[in-house]
This record gives structure tokens, sequence and C-alpha cells, in this order.
């Protein structure tokens, strides 16, 4: 069973938006897409590229640095299974989002 860690109000973070925040060893972008919340390491797997810092559209984010683009729910590239981003298991709990100290094993 996976420890989480309250890493921020859940208001804090409207629809459309993403922010990286320390979860215990790991850099994890926290994303909310339409009242559903993705988590993933916060480092492209190409060049360690800020994820959180991507341009968001629908399930998708787009590394700012050279556009490669990956699927939030499964931390895939969309083009192909050529790379991936470890994922963290996030939930709202009241008012705070939490997110697993691991990520989920692949
Ligand atoms: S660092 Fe993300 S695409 Fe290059």
């Amino acid at each position: 069973m996976p420890e989480f860690i309250r890493v921020s109000a859940s208001d804090a973070l409207p629809p459309g938006s993403a922010r990286a925040f320390p979860v215990g060893r790991y850099d994890v972008a926290v994303f909310h897409v339409d009242g559903e919340y993705f988590a993933l390491e916060n480092a492209c797997p190409h060049q360690g590229g800020p994820i959180a810092d991507g341009w968001i559209e629908e399930r998708t984010v787009t590394c700012p640095w050279h556009a490669w683009c990956f699927d939030l729910q499964t931390g895939k590239m969309t083009l192909g299974d050529f790379a991936w981003i470890p994922r963290f298991e996030v939930r709202v709990e009241g008012d705070g989002i939490y997110v697993a100290t691991e990520p989920v094993p692949q």
C-alpha cells in the first residue's frame, strides 16, 4: 500500500493547470484536467524538461523544451512506445491533493 502525502489545497490547482511538488525523493508534476488529476515525474525522458511547464490539451502534455508529447494517464509517449515518464497515484480528499511517494510499478 503506497504512502500518500498532501501536496496542495485542491483549489490551488484550477482545471487546465499543472504544478510541480516535491514528493519524497521525487519532483512530481500534478495535472488537473476537467476534474481529473494526474501525476507524473517532473522530468521529461528526453533531456529532463519540466513537464509541469508544458502545454496541456485534453489528457496530453507537451514538453516545453522539444515538444515530445505524453499521455497523462499512462505517462507514455503518444507517438509510440519509445519513452515514458513514471506516474504516481494521485487523489483528492477533502480540500487536499495527495500524491503517492513512490511511482506506480511499470
Ligand atoms: S526535454 Fe522534453 S522533449 Fe526534450
